[in-house]
């Protein structure tokens, strides 16, 4: 991603203290970031804070003449990539709604023409009025995004929707909105990431050490790129993605019958779930108590949800699936793609250090009918994009 020009409006809510990890992170990628405070936002956080983080001269008033001698508001809008306002108080957003621009942040919003970003922060009961509902439909309608607001302990003491989400959440948001380069508009891609959960009893499961990272960060990149991404994961801790439609699920069945109900509307799926390939016989309803001597479960085999879609695949459809492998890398992968049918197989090892569960990076090679093609150590976010581009840019994959 190109280093890009981004305002970031603050308002007055305790939310603002947020903005300040959100501003510094901009600020150490790379981008430049105007700041722009209500008067209210000052009465939480100091301008001389964002000053700091930004590096740029915080724009609170607009007949100052501390600033270079052009017509701020009209010079930051002509040059910004992307607007955002976090937090977005109820008050902002209502003028917003109604084109009200009685300062310095709401005259440069209005006068601006990039991807516009509110972020709510608000009280449950405020944010739930239906003057707030209509005034962020308004805003909605006039083709501003909206970043729902988490819910959660306010500071005001209630708890309920209205909390700001964290910077990492919003960054997500912004990079979305920061990509102009978008080469899989128009595809529909399913991606599945995480493990799965089988249960023993109500107590106990059996599982694996995925992190839901490698796919998200499919998710993510393919979002990026501008595909209509629906993601299918297992019991993940990651936050969610903006912009990608997630259904959540547990076991493998669940999963299985997720990809179901959704490969069909989608022109490519993408299985980078670690999906178990057994489940116990029985699910025991009680918790199982502890005896002398050892116990044995009785496993069971669980769908294989790859080579399913692979059979039943649509016209046109391109199948990935991901290998992991212990031994023998490239000639197991190999034989998984042709057992399952597969136009592309990831494979990584876990032998390689850097590489497969829970870590930010890894090591995968692309397998195809025509080609294998190693890819070194990567962060999983560039592996994705180099997934991506290799499979799904230019001619379809051939089956293996
Ligand atoms: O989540 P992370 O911590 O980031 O780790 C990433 C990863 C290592 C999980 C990922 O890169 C990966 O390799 N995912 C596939 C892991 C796996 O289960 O591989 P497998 O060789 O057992 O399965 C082969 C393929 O069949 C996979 O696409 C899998 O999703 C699919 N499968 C497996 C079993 C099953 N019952 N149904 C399936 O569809």
């Amino acid at each position: 991603m190109k280093y890009r020009n981004i305002i970031v409006g603050v308002t007055g809510g305790i939310a603002a203290y947020k903005t300040c990890t959100l501003v510094s992170s901009l600020k150490k990628q790379g981008h430049t970031v105007h700041v722009l405070m209500s008067a209210n936002a000052q009465k939480f956080v100091s301008p001389l804070t964002f000053q700091t983080l930004s590096g740029q001269k915080v724009y609170t008033d607009m007949f100052s003449t501390d600033y270079e001698p052009d017509v701020h508001h009209i010079s930051l809008a002509k040059e910004a990539d992307l607007f955002v306002i976090a937090p977005a108080s109820a008050d902002v957003i209502a003028k917003i709604a109604n084109g009200i621009a009685d300062d310095m942040l709401t005259t440069t919003f209005l006068a601006s023409r990039c991807e516009k970003l509110l972020v709510p922060a608000m009280n449950t009961g405020m944010l739930d009025n239906p003057a707030t509902q209509r005034n962020l439909e308004i805003c909605r309608n006039d083709g501003i995004h909206i970043l729902e607001s988490d819910s959660g302990y306010l500071a005001c003491g209630d708890t309920g929707r209205g909390r700001m989400p964290e910077a990492e959440e919003i960054e997500d948001a912004i990079k979305m909105y920061l990509c102009t380069d978008r080469p899989l508009t128009g595809r529909k891609i399913l991606i599945t990431a995480g493990p799965t959960r089988e249960s023993i009893d109500p107590v106990r499961y059996i599982t694996n050490h995925s992190s839901g990272k490698m796919g998200y960060a499919l998710a993510r990149a393919a979002r990026n790129a501008g595909a209509d991404v629906t993601l299918i994961n297992g019991p993940v801790a990651l936050q969610p993605l903006y912009g990608v439609s997630t259904v959540s699920v547990e076991s493998a069945d669940e999963m299985y019958q997720a990809v179901m109900n959704h490969y069909e509307k989608n022109d490519t799926v993408i299985m980078a779930a670690a999906v178990a390939d057994y489940r116990p016989a029985l699910v025991n309803t009680q918790k199982i108590k502890k005896e002398d001597g050892d116990l044995s479960l009785t496993l069971m085999r669980t769908p294989d949800i790859l080579k399913e879609v692979s059979s039943h695949r649509k016209a046109g459809q391109t199948i990935i699936g991901f290998a992991m492998e212990t031994e023998d890398l490239l000639n197991n992968a190999r034989k998984k793609c042709i057992e399952k049918n597969c136009d592309y197989i990831i494979a990584n090892s876990i032998s390689e250090k850097g590489a497969g569960f829970q870590g930010d990076t890894n090591i995968v090679t692309i397998i195809s009918k025509d080609a294998t093609v190693s890819l070194p150590l990567l962060s999983k976010d560039e592996a994705a994009v180099q997934i991506l581009k290799h499979c799904l840019s230019g001619k379809k994959g051939s089956k293996c």
